[in-house]
């Protein structure tokens, strides 16, 4: 079964929005300016995107192919544009951003390899990629495989893991630079929010995983809410940066 983006806008909002730290890690990397344009690759409904132009005063874009996630990002009437495009076909010129992100996208892309050669076709030289996306180890450390262990190999089977990007991103003409894991790293008790995500099924594997094995999950994630049961939080992102090379 594939995902619908269409059908999960109805509720993304509900449980999803942009990372803070995510933004301030890209803050911290790169210096942005006036004429600086950033693109947010697989923006979604434009959470990062909006919170970057909030932040910066930077041209900020964004492409996304669902049309009812882009609409949701439309609809926040910033002074972003967001247009329709996907690994294949990113509607902009030649050498146009100086830097592109993208944040929980490259598992949904079919063909890295494709996607890698437009995005180097569209980042200047000299221009910054950072991936945010998870290792297969960070994705068996999640808190929640307690109650949906079978979203490790469905998730394993579609996350290319940390060196598959970085080979792929190399053949296709980008220069690696370095890796950064947040650092995460607590005890919790389940919060009420989490509660809210999985019963909506606001991560897209609870999409993929059978039903019977969504409802063990979500009844023991209940009882252990109400009783309070903290939980080692501990699997963390990976940042991965990119430059284009410069050529004379
Ligand atoms: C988990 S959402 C993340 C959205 C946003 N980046 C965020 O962090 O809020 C994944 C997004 O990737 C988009 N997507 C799926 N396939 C894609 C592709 N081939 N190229 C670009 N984006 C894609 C989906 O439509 C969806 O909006």
């Amino acid at each position: 079964m594939g995902i619908d983006y269409n059908e999960l806008a109805k509720k993304y909002d509900l449980t999803r929005k942009e990372n803070i730290d995510t933004v301030n890690r890209f803050l911290e990397n790169l210096s942005f300016s006036e004429g600086t344009n950033i693109l947010d690759f697989g923006c979604g409904t434009g959470n990062f995107t909006c919170a970057l132009k909030r932040i910066t005063n930077a041209n900020v874009y964004g492409v996304e192919p669902a049309d009812e996630m882009r609409q949701k990002a439309i609809d926040k009437n910033t002074d972003v544009i967001f247009e329709k495009g996907n690994h294949e076909k990113i509607p902009f010129r030649d050498n146009f951003f100086d830097f592109i992100y993208m944040t929980d996208v490259i598992h949904h892309v079919p063909e890295i390899r494709i996607m890698f050669k437009e995005l180097n076709r569209v980042l200047k030289q000299s221009g910054s990629l950072c991936i945010v996306t998870e290792s297969h180890k960070q994705i068996e450390s999640r808190f929640w495989v307690k109650y949906f262990p079978t979203t490790v190999e469905v998730e394993k089977k579609r996350y290319p893991d940390i060196p598959e990007i970085i080979e792929s991103a190399i053949n296709n003409g980008f220069v690696f630079l370095k890796k950064e894991i947040t650092d995460v790293n607590h005890k919790q008790a389940i919060s009420h929010n989490f509660l809210i995500l999985v019963e909506n099924k606001g991560y897209s594997m609870f999409h993929l995983i059978n039903d019977s094995d969504y409802e063990r999950g979500l009844a023991d994630l209940r009882n252990d809410y109400n009783k309070q049961v903290e939980l080692e939080y501990n699997h963390g992102e990976t940042f991965l940066w990119f430059k284009k090379p410069f050529k004379d």
